[in-house]
């Protein structure tokens, strides 16, 4: 269908249209891989992608997991950070600043136990700079209220938490869990109950083995597996998503490297892309993705990337 063409296109149209949030490219950082602010400011400006997107903040200080928290995996990486954090106020007084300065879109992300916790940090950020142009919300943290089942293993949780964000006063994302039979049901649940976009996908919930400590490899025991082997994973949610809901905006994330893995994942629905275990790889892998989906438009001659979402539906 794309043909390889040396002809060279003066510009290209990377523009992308989540909900109400206007990217100047579909190229985001995955929350918890780039950090708060500025950690890869020495790579990279954050103001050349699409949006920052941060870790996932709470509004109280957590302490996170026990070491190790990261440990490689066959093609993939596993992590347990146990969601540590400084809290969305100390954030909003220290870290927001010197974002703000670099002129990124900024996404922040947020996470909770309860219901309430999302709702408190809904609050706080309902008062927040313009800078901030939309909340990620992560349900994949345990429920305390619910055996610490995850909010995103369930539709009426899911529904909880998003209807406690909604006076954010931002467009609301939800990032799905992959760790469910019934994706289409839950992101249902989301939609309905306010959600502007969907994030596809968190992490798979995996294990490491260490035969020299006859013990796992993460210190928490089990954790969160991403990159190259979640790819697939991310690409079957964005398009069973993109089927059952064509008009909603959808993010793909996992396992994004190059930049055809990019088009892939719009092609199959996404409207923009993140990318996260790639950075740990190279820093500046998010604009190694960027250059090369500008790369793969000119060389196949597609003057607006908008005209990829979707095509692989036929
Ligand atoms: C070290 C690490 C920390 C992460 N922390 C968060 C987080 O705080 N909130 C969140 O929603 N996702 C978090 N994620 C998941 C990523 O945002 C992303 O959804 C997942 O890693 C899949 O993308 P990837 O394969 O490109 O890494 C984390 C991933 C890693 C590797």
């Amino acid at each position: 269908m794309f043909k390889n063409s040396p002809k060279r296109q003066p510009s290209i149209d990377l523009f992308s249209q989540i909900g109400s949030v206007q990217l100047q490219n579909p190229v985001m950082t995955a929350s918890g891989t780039a950090g708060y602010s500025s950690e890869l400011s020495s790579y990279f400006n954050p103001a050349q992608l699409g949006a920052f997107v941060t870790k996932s903040l709470s509004w109280f200080a957590h302490l996170g997991n026990q070491a190790p928290r990261v440990a490689p995996a066959r093609g993939a990486m596993l992590n347990s950070v146990g969601l540590q954090g400084p809290g969305l106020q100390y954030w909003m007084e220290k870290e927001l600043p010197k974002l703000i300065k670099t002129k990124s879109k900024i996404v922040v992300s947020i996470w909770g136990f309860k219901v309430q916790d999302y709702l408190k940090a809904a609050e706080i950020l309902a008062d927040a700079p313009k800078e901030i142009v939309a909340i990620e919300v992560n349900v994949s943290c345990p429920n305390v209220e619910d055996r610490r089942k995850m909010f995103g293993h369930s539709a009426t949780a899911t529904a909880e938490v998003v209807q406690a964000v909604k006076d954010c006063k931002r467009p609301i994302w939800v990032k799905m869990s992959p760790n469910v039979t019934n994706l289409v049901d839950i992101a249902s649940s989301a939609i309905s109950n306010g959600a502007q976009a969907l994030v596809l996908v968190n992490t798979l919930m995996g294990m490491g083995i260490s035969t020299q400590n006859a013990s796992y490899t993460l210190g928490a025991g089990g954790g969160g597996l991403s990159g190259p082997a979640l790819n697939g994973v991310a690409l079957r949610s964005v398009y069973e998503c993109y089927e059952a809901f064509p008009d909603i905006p959808l993010v793909g994330v996992g396992g994004i490297s190059r930049g055809s893995h990019a088009i892939e994942m719009i092609m199959a629905g996404a409207s923009a892309i993140q990318v996260g275990t790639a950075s740990f790889v190279n820093p500046r892998a998010c604009l190694v993705v960027l250059d090369e989906i500008r790369q793969w438009c000119e060389q196949n001659q597609v003057k607006k990337i908008k005209e990829l979402i979707g095509v692989a539906h036929g």
